[in-house]
């Protein structure tokens, strides 16, 4: 248990997304509670500690500014969380940022900056002047409001918080401070394109201990703070020491409650709502599926995906009407115009796939959108025969790891396939057993869905068998305990590579 370990030291947790969202517009507020694996997995953390949540009480990202009129979203400011006397829970300190603070920091610098640098996405940066002065902005406020908590430790979280404990640090010099970046960290070669490419890593290296998805990014990291912070230094151990202090960095990669996805795809309601899709879409009982599960964001490698799906059935025409692809988005960030671009590219490109491919009683392509809880997403997992998550880059990507986690529900399933690009985090731990692709590679992508789509049983189950030990191994308690330590400093986590 994490408070044992801190013993009476107070915990803040800080990042960008709150853990509930309470929905006031319309009198009696309501809560929605957090579905997502992270989310679910820290709220646990905190609740054991009884601690502080900071975060930016976004309501509805996307908020409409009819209902809140002044730009601000009506929240109360702070909630305690607990339900009952076995749930203690803790309070969540919401940061009510206004409009426009909200569009250059979280739209702007974050996630047509940092966001895009830290993919490898040189196109979509886009560096206009209000974002980074809004983005320290935002960091202060963040900075503030954690100090009014008086913590002991802060435990920050991902990319909307680089410059938050260098204020932190100054304010309260002997907190132990430690942060989550949960995507790619870039090479120096790259990360140089970013402005304030010294002032972020300045601001991160505020922190007691760093850590990454991989030890490779942790690598770029110090290779970063090596070539932008002068007055840095790297021990031979990997160590960083700056300012009279020393920084660890450490990987630890995130996975998944194994245990809980796999209940969920058991569950009748992922078979209901699999015979709900079934029904919608007339999908006979033989008919393969191919599926990807993806937030409609451009480091996904969708585009890329639908090409290959469309060279493969060009290329073999033996395969109509033998498969459905069935994609399912999110929408997100849609304020930003290449997600909106994005968006309407992937739209088009599955009409596309249809049109030129498909006959008078076969669509290759099918796209849903409607929200569905983790359950209903079991069912698609579940259901799949092969699932391709073919990201250009991504930190780690754990719809990989759902999926596996979801396979073998009931001993007469045979599992599905995984294709899975080499560029995402997950696939250090899942290739070779998953089916490794280059998502740039149109024709090697193409034949390996292929290959997928025609693997016999046996093979099936002995892939699934190998991938889902490694995500037992590395799963979301596992990557919880590896936090604790480093929260708690009771491991050296200088990452060895
Ligand atoms: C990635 C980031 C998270 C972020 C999530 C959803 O996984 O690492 O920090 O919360 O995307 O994006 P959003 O912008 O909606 O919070």
């Amino acid at each position: 248990m994490i408070d044992d370990a801190l013993g009476d030291r107070s915990l803040v947790v800080a990042s960008n997304r709150e853990p509930y969202v309470h929905d006031y517009d319309d009198g009696e507020p309501t809560v929605e509670r957090p579905t997502g694996g992270l989310v679910t997995a820290l709220d646990g953390v905190v609740a054991e500690t009884g601690g502080t949540w900071v975060a930016w009480g976004s309501g509805d990202a996307d908020f409409d500014p009819a209902v809140a009129p002044n730009g601000r979203v009506d929240l109360p400011p702070e909630v305690a969380t607990g339900d009952s006397d076995d749930r203690p829970g803790y309070t969540l300190s919401r940061l009510d940022l206004p409009r426009r603070l909200v569009e250059n920091y979280y739209y702007g610098y974050s996630n047509q900056v940092l966001w895009p640098i830290c993919h490898l996405e040189a196109d979509p940066v886009n560096v206009a002047p209000d974002f980074a002065p809004a983005y320290r902005e935002a960091n202060r406020r963040f900075a503030e409001r954690i100090c009014d908590a008086d913590p002991d430790v802060v435990w920050f979280q991902d990319y909307h918080l680089a410059l938050a404990p260098g204020d932190v640090r100054e304010a309260i010099p002997d907190a132990r401070l430690v942060h989550f970046w949960h995507v790619p960290w870039p090479t120096p070669e790259f990360f140089e394109i970013c402005p304030q490419a010294t002032e972020l890593l300045r601001g991160l290296l505020g922190n007691d201990a760093v850590g990454f998805h991989l030890d490779r990014y942790a690598a770029n990291f110090r290779e970063c703070v090596a070539r932008f912070v002068p007055d840095a230094a790297l021990t031979p151990a990997g160590e960083i020491r700056y300012e009279g202090r020393t920084v660890e960095t450490y990987a630890s990669p995130i996975g998944v409650d194994t245990d809980r996805v796999a209940a969920n795809a058991a569950s009748d309601a992922a078979e209901h709502y699999w015979e709900r899709v079934a029904a919608r879409y007339d999908l006979p009982a033989d008919r393969s599926i191919v599926l990807g599960v993806d937030r409609l964001d451009y480091t996904k490698g969708i585009v890329e995906r639908l090409d290959a799906l469309s060279y493969l059935l060009e290329q073999n025409p033996g395969l109509v009407g033998e498969f459905t692809y069935v994609q399912k988005g999110t929408r997100t960030r849609d304020r930003i115009p290449a997600y909106r671009r994005y968006y309407d590219d992937v739209r088009a490109r599955i009409n596309e796939l249809d049109r030129v491919h498909g006959t008078e009683d076969w669509t290759p392509a099918i796209y849903i959108e409607e929200g569905i809880d983790d359950r209903e997403l079991a069912g698609l997992y579940r259901h799949a025969d092969v699932a391709v998550v073919s990201s250009r880059r991504d930190g780690m990507n754990l719809v990989a790891k759902e999926f596996v986690a979801a396979q073998g529900a009931t001993a007469a399933d045979t599992p599905g396939v995984l294709v899975l690009s080499r560029f995402v985090g997950a696939a250090e731990a899942l290739c070779p057993a998953a089916l490794p692709v280059n998502p740039y590679d149109v024709s090697g992508f193409a034949s390996t869905i292929g290959e997928a789509l025609g693997m016999d049983a046996d093979e099936r189950r002995e892939r699934i068998g190998t991938m889902q030990a490694a995500v037992r191994e590395q799963d979301i308690d596992a990557w919880l305990a590896a936090q604790k330590q480093v929260l708690t400093g009771t491991a050296s986590v200088v990452a060895d590579d």
